[in-house]
């Protein structure tokens, strides 16, 4: 009989009743440090006063009104986004599929309306990922996320990550767009060299083309930057956000500027839910604490930290670890033995990781840890690593 929730994940057997700073609790009392952070969404860790305050007070005073009304929060929101990037404008989504969806809706308007509607090719990489709706998984592409879905929504151009060449080569009449990810996730912790992103804004100026950035799990100080592409020196015309904006609650956003954006005049696009005043308000807060000198630069700070002690851990254990890769918080540890296995020794350790493509694993802790939390992480990947050394023993 099948599951009443549907079972479209596979789930680890761990039930967290309890969330503090880096730090979860088991049902059975357990205690975890958490190196997944909800997948990259947990920016400033558990239950950070600041969030659930802001929390609470809209709790009270307000829970939804339909965007057929003013809603402050999320002026105040887009007002912030705007204050500190590239954007002149933003729209509020409930996540990061819907911010892809967005972004494919605003690039082919944006040409339909300077009466160019054949273009509407986009063109994105191999490794990425940018949802599971209808556009998402027909942008990324993949075999895995695509099987059995068709017919899928046209209109992608599917390229090799890295080939720069290709991309001139895949660029026509048709052409719109190039969706990326300045470091990929789930593609396995894939960082776009920093030339690479100026490369590919210089193609999109030279041939008329909106460069989308999507920072759903990149952005929002993970790496040491608010956002990944500032590392480059370059802006995107549209930039995917969810995730860490929302700090835990389901928030995500489209940046874009005034003239990418214009297309998208009253009535072409909306949500219930987008943009709410709970959301927003615990959005504001996120970005009160992120977007600040002293917070990324203590997010830097640790992350040298973290990476300088990762590179130890995988010379100490060759033959569980390859390499450490990345950009800031955003770390992966490229296994030598199976990836999966390393995560599941890291539960019995007490230290949560994330598996991803190409065999690796990811570190996404809060940004808030501290360099004590970071020790103990390493206290607990070293035993994690011992123990699967053990197991590749007696295998
Ligand atoms: C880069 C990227 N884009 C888009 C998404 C989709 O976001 P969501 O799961 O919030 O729909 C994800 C989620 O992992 C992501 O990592």
């Amino acid at each position: 009989m099948i599951p009443s929730v549907l079972p479209t994940y596979n789930r680890a057997p761990l039930t967290f009743v309890k969330g503090e700073g880096a730090w979860l609790t088991e049902a059975d009392g357990r205690r975890f440090l958490d190196l997944g952070a909800g997948i990259a969404v947990n920016a400033l860790g558990h239950a950070h006063p600041a969030l659930v305050n802001a929390l609470t007070e809209q709790a009270h005073a307000l829970w939804h009104v339909s965007n057929l009304y003013q809603i402050p929060q999320q002026q105040a929101l887009a007002d912030k986004l705007v204050e500190h990037t590239f954007a002149h404008t933003v729209f509020f989504t409930n996540s990061g599929t819907e911010s892809c969806e967005l972004a494919v809706k605003m690039a082919r308007k944006y040409f339909y309306d300077k009466g160019q509607p054949e273009k509407v090719e986009i063109i994105t990489f191999d490794g990425s990922f940018h949802g599971r709706s209808s556009a998402g998984i027909a942008a990324a592409g993949s075999e895995k996320m695509t099987k059995g879905f068709g017919p899928l929504l046209p209109g992608f151009v599917h390229l090799t990550f890295g080939d720069l060449d290709g991309v001139t080569n895949a660029i026509t009449e048709k052409t719109a767009a190039i969706m990326i990810e300045p470091v990929q996730g789930e593609g396995g912790i894939r960082p776009v060299p920093d030339a690479e992103l100026k490369a590919l804004r210089q193609i999109c100026d030279d041939h008329g083309l909106l460069l989308i950035l999507d920072e759903v799990q990149c952005g929002v100080g993970r790496t040491g930057k608010l956002f990944a592409h500032e590392w480059a020196g370059i802006t995107p015309d549209i930039m995917m956000v969810a995730k860490g904006i929302g700090g835990g609650f389901p928030l995500g956003a489209v940046l874009a500027t005034e003239e990418a954006a214009s297309g998208m005049t009253a009535g072409t696009h909306g949500s219930t839910y987008g943009g709410n005043p709970l959301g927003c308000a615990v959005g504001c807060a996120v970005i009160d604490q992120v977007a600040t000198p002293a917070f990324l630069e203590s997010v830097n700070r640790k992350a040298g930290l973290m990476r300088q002690k990762l590179e130890g851990l995988v010379a100490a254990h060759p033959d569980v670890f390859e390499e450490v890769r990345g950009s800031g918080l955003m770390l992966g540890l490229k296994c030598s033995a199976t990836n999966i296995d390393v995560v599941n020794a890291g539960y019995d350790n007490g230290v949560i990781t994330v598996p991803a493509a190409d065999n690796v694993i990811r570190l996404l802790p809060p940004l808030t840890l501290s360099e004590d939390d970071i020790a103990e992480a390493l206290i607990r990947l070293d035993k994690a690593a011992a123990q699967v050394e053990g197991q590749l023993a007696t295998a």
